[in-house]
């Protein structure tokens, strides 16, 4: 994505696109988040729903973020104003105040990515619940948080992501061959089984299970990165050549196989190194407890590895926090005819201070992550599928620009999806998760 301007510029390509996509929806999201998350909702139900999630409706939320973009050649704010009318402006609020404290609290986990990363030339600590405990909380997790905010500002205020997104081309596919690689490895530890089985063996009484249900809807939507306007930035430019259904479906699939392998690393290692009640006891660190024991067992070559492995995940983290600050900035320099850097200077620092937050107390850490993600996302995303309904005539026309042989039938299914379906569902579970909130 190229910075916002007045005069609207396009990806050069539909690779391009899909990529700057791809490196917004994969991120920490897939990682940290997915695992505390499963290991917090049961398993394998959580995964079931969560995979139901994202193909039937995260997918057609994104493919109308992207047609609202495509179509209204705005920014998020000024997009829902246009398809809605003054009262949507309020949701303009909700669009610069859900990445920014998205922002605050990614900022501190990848201040913990990069302390992991320097972590392994040292060694891994032999007691990994400990040591989380140790760096994930205080004074030296907000200096992390600082430089992690740090880095997001000077790549976007200096311009250099091209630069960022060039390493990414390359980091990303290996963070994927490392995922594959440990989950391989991990396949043969004694006690996988009993991993695998929790991860991908599920209950039928958990899938009904409404707070799983809406958890993992939350999941879905967070990590495609939709319901907060990024996806209708991008979407802003890109032309009527791009097969939006098509497109969508590679982003939300590399996105959806990233969380997954990431699980079939996590899970077994949990079980097979014994740390299931230290993982429990920590809730968000099961990704950063289960790795580096397993770097640790894997001696020099878990050094190596880990380094690699949290670089990796380092520049996928960016490439999201930089999508995050660029929404917020391009909303408020939209509605409030800001200067860019004011606008930089205003966004980061309030996620700096926010970030503080989370950086001093972990349960507040939670706490931000629940609010944004099962509410603030939520709402977005019902925001979106309501305004695409007035972009899509009943024939969809909107929808089948760019449309390619193979999505062609599939643009009436997804014409469904996204006036019925995915709105009757996404409302739902905003009232669940509302009536959960006050009764
Ligand atoms: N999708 C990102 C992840 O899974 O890490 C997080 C994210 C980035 C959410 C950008 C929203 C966003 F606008």
């Amino acid at each position: 994505m190229r910075s916002l301007k007045t005069k609207r510029e396009f990806f050069a390509s539909k690779p391009g696109f899909v990529l700057a996509a791809a490196g917004s929806a994969v991120g920490l999201g897939n990682m940290w988040r997915f695992s505390y998350q499963a290991s917090e909702g049961g398993g394998a139900a959580f995964v079931c729903l969560y995979l139901l999630m994202t193909i039937l409706i995260g997918l057609p939320i994104m493919v109308s973020e992207l047609l609202i973009g495509r179509t209204t050649r705005r920014s998020p704010i000024d997009a829902y104003q246009s398809l809605g009318g003054r009262v949507w402006s309020v949701m303009g609020l909700i669009a610069v105040l859900t990445p920014i404290v998205i922002l605050s609290y990614f900022s501190v986990i990848t201040g913990w990515v990069i302390r992991y990363g320097l972590d392994a030339f040292s060694g891994f600590s032999a007691n990994p619940g400990q040591h989380f405990a140790a760096v994930s909380e205080g004074w030296s997790a907000a200096g992390f948080h600082f430089i992690a905010m740090g880095v997001t500002v000077a790549i976007v205020i200096f311009g250099v992501r091209r630069g960022i997104e060039r390493a990414s081309i390359i980091l990303m596919p290996l963070l994927l061959t490392l995922l594959i690689a440990f989950a391989v490895w991990t396949a043969t530890l004694d006690g996988a089984m009993e991993g695998y089985r929790f991860y991908l063996s599920p209950s039928l009484a958990e899938l009904a299970n409404p707070t799983v249900i809406r958890q993992a809807a939350a999941q879905a939507f967070l990590s495609l990165s939709v319901g907060m306007g990024v996806m209708i930035t991008y979407g802003s430019y890109i032309d009527k050549e791009h097969d939006l259904i098509a497109e969508g479906a590679v982003i939300t699939m590399l996105d959806f196989s990233v969380a997954f392998i990431g699980g079939l690393v996590v899970f077994p290692l949990i079980f097979a190194l014994g740390l299931s009640a230290t993982v429990g006891e920590s809730t968000v660190g099961a990704l950063f407890i289960s790795l580096p024991a397993a770097f640790q067992e894997l001696g020099a070559v878990g050094q190596v590895t880990g380094f690699l492995f949290f670089a990796a995940l380092l520049l996928a983290g960016l490439t999201s926090a930089i999508s995050l600050l660029e929404v917020a900035v391009s909303s408020l320099v939209d509605r409030f005819r800001m200067k860019r850097v004011t606008a930089v200077s205003i966004a980061a620092s309030a996620a700096t201070v926010f970030g503080l937050i989370p950086a001093l107390d972990q349960e507040m850490l939670g706490l931000m992550d629940k609010i944004a993600s099962e509410f603030l996302v939520v709402a977005g995303a019902l925001a979106s599928l309501v305004l695409a309904r007035r972009v899509l005539s009943d024939s969809g026309d909107a929808l089948r620009q760019g449309e390619g042989r193979s999505s062609s039938h599939i643009t009436p299914v997804a014409l469904v999806l996204i006036r019925y379906v995915a709105p009757a569902v996404v409302g739902i579970i905003l009232v669940l998760a509302l009536a959960d909130l006050f009764l």
